[in-house]
């Protein structure tokens, strides 16, 4: 009972104040125990949706792209299929696994170096296992700036291009790192005459970097990447808290107004907190930094602590108290000014002004020592650590308004059943523009991300998860949503590729970069609607969001949980209690 009350944000707090110094980085996602041999990859979480991990024959970690075109030749030669993992894997989906169970690993590891940068023409050209927070380091240093980018700089830019990642913005070429590409250099298969396999070079005005740009890693491995960066910049950052009753009207015009505005929305709190940033010129005074809250290291006591208290809260609380302790964390990152400070010690006040590369993205929990793992960041699987879902999907800018009063809709049927929101500092809204990479945006978008809880049993139900379930499928079924490529649960990606346009364009590249497939995978031909289906259609499917429900054998029928539709959205199919007839028939019962 005591430590019920013991909210995991005041932990994690008093946790992040004793620890500014360590952190032990986060595991290796590619483990082999015979040297390079017998090996497993999984993502930083240490569970792909699906809660398994994949295997693999072998790793090599090529140093050179002589050596990364030797591997590629390798498998190509033995018709081997074989994936690229990074350093990071920070993709929740099943990208890392290569297909079956005898495939090869390529490593971006050791292709981390930065290979040339012209501060005139502002072209810089990394390796693709170069980490984010390298790129903007060395970028800046050289008086460069990459306008956008995700948040979190523990990706890698070979794999963040991927999946599409992107940052907050409408305008110019928009958040989406990929529109800032200019050429590429990728290894892909080739025929024997051209010893298996070769270097393709793509430049600003190939096509087939509309391919490459975006590519779930299915057309080889990208060696190379070239960015048009720009001079740097500042910026200047506001944090503003309004309520929510014009939430729906402000999504429209809110990414006009600011070049790198978003909003976090708190939907059981009814609040929304904007974020006014703006580029300003870089002689503005002010040396602010970004070391958000959220990705700093934490002791990992602290952390076994937090989620002992989360699961307790989620499997013996009641919306009372849960919905009390979902207060807090958005509370105290407020009270701390998201970790950003305006010299790099102390906040002293909103706006925080400071160059782009020390305000854009953060994540110091991935820059300490190995300290035995006495801390770590929020998500090591090496511990008992807080355990989550992420979702991120794109709805049309013109269809935002009208999908945002449709959840505040089904919010105000029983506003509790938010709270798990709340708690995970709500909803991130961001402006992504269209693009014309195959896989990239279709449309100027609207990108919503959230984070809940996910329980380490399988098949255990979470409170109110039918709520959340008829959020996600009104955003993905009825306003056409498309889901984040690197995020999500497996049900999310059926369907998603035929919301691409371009897709057969895409599949054309792919089968002239490798027309044997090694590089793809179970996954990527069910995402790809090449072969199967991303959902896994099983006991409990919905309950672990492998499939959306059309029998009660897909929930826990045993727990009370059955296949219904939504409330808002009727078509949606959700796992909820009391089915409405068998209730009905039990209150005639009763009568009698
Ligand atoms: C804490 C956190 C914050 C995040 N913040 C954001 C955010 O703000 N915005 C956003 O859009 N996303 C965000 N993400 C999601 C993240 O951007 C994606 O999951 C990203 O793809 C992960 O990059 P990675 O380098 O770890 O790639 P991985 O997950 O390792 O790889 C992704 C895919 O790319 C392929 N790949 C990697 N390198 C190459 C290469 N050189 N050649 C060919 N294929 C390759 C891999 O095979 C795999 O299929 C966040 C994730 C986390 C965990
Ligand atoms: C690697 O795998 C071995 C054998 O399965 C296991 O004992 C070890 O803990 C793993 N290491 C990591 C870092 O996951
Ligand atoms: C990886 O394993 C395959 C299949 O066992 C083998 O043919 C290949 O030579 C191995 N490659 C390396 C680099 O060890
Ligand atoms: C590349 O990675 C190695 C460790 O794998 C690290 O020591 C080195 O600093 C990295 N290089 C760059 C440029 O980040």
């Amino acid at each position: 009972m005591e430590g019920a009350s013991l909210h995991p944000a005041v932990l994690l707090l008093v946790g992040l104040l004793l620890s500014r110094a360590g952190s032990s980085p986060p595991p290796e996602p590619v483990n082999c125990t015979r040297g390079t041999s017998d090996c497993t990859v999984t993502n930083v979480y240490g569970s792909f949706p699906d809660r398994t991990i994949c295997r693999a024959a072998n790793a090599t970690y090529p140093r050179t792209e002589e050596e990364l075109v030797a591997a590629v030749a390798a498998a190509a030669a033995a018709k081997r299929k074989v994936k690229v993992a990074t350093r990071t894997s920070h993709s929740f989906p099943k990208l890392a696994c290569p297909g079956g169970r005898d495939g090869t690993i390529i490593s971006t590891e050791r292709l981390n170096r930065s290979v040339s940068i012209d501060a005139a023409s502002g072209l810089m050209t990394v390796e693709s296992g170069m980490v984010l927070r390298d790129l903007i380091q060395a970028a800046g240093a050289a008086g460069l700036a990459l306008p956008h980018s995700p948040y979190w700089y523990g990706l890698t830019i070979g794999g963040l291009l991927a999946t599409g990642a992107h940052g907050s913005s409408l305008w110019g070429k928009g958040s989406a790192v990929h529109e800032y590409v200019v050429g590429m250099r990728i290894v892909t298969p080739a025929p024997a005459s051209q010893g298996f396999a070769i270097v393709r070079e793509l430049g600003a005005d190939d096509p087939d970097l509309d391919a490459a740009k975006v590519s779930l890693g299915v057309l080889g491995v990208v060696s190379q990447v070239t960015l048009a960066l720009q001079p740097l910049f500042k910026r200047s950052v506001t944090f503003v808290e309004r309520d929510d009753s014009d939430f729906a009207e402000q999504v429209a015009v809110w990414g006009d107004l600011h070049e790198f505005g978003d909003m976090a929305w708190l939907p059981r709190q009814g609040k929304v907190i904007y974020r006014e940033d703006d580029r300003v010129d870089v002689s503005a005074p002010g040396d602010g930094l970004n070391d958000y809250l959220g990705f700093r290291s934490n002791p990992t006591l602290g952390l076994i602590i937090a989620r002992a208290a989360e699961e307790r809260l989620e499997e013996d609380g009641d919306d009372t108290a849960r919905c009390l302790a979902a207060r807090l964390p958005a509370a105290a990152f407020e009270l701390q000014a998201y970790g950003f400070t305006n010299d790099g010690s102390f906040f002293t006040g909103y706006p925080v002004v400071g160059y782009q590369h020390r305000i854009q993205a953060s994540g110091t929990c991935i820059n300490g020592e190995e300290d035995g793992l006495l801390t770590s960041c929020p998500w090591d699987p090496r511990i008992r650590s807080p355990f989550f879902y992420n979702s991120g999907f794109s709805v049309a800018l013109s269809k935002a308004p009208a999908f945002i009063a449709d959840i505040q809709k089904l919010r105000d049927l029983d506003p509790r059943a938010l709270c798990s929101l709340d708690a995970k500092l709500g909803v991130l809204i961001r402006y992504v523009k269209a693009s014309s990479a195959y896989l990239g945006k279709t449309e100027d978008s609207v990108d919503f991300d959230i984070t809940y809880y996910r329980s380490y049993t399988e098949g255990a139900p979470r409170a109110h998860a039918d709520v959340l379930d008829e959020l996600e499928q009104l955003a993905l079924r009825k306003y056409d949503a498309i889901p984040h490529w690197g995020k999500n649960r497996n049900f999310a990606f059926d369907g998603a590729i035929a919301k691409y346009p371009m897709a057969g364009e895409f599949l054309k590249v792919k089968d002239k970069y490798d027309p044997d497939g090694i590089f793809s995978s179970e996954w990527s031909d069910q995402v790809l609607g090449i072969n199967g289906n991303p959902n896994i259609i099983d006991k409990g499917c919905a309950i672990e969001g492998l499939c959306i429900c059309s029998d009660d054998l897909h929930c826990a029928p045993e727990k009370g949980l059955f296949c219904r539709p939504g409330k808002v959205y009727v078509e949606a199919r959700v796992c909820a209690s009391q089915p409405v007839s068998d209730s009905a028939s039990q209150d005639h019962h009763d009568e009698l």
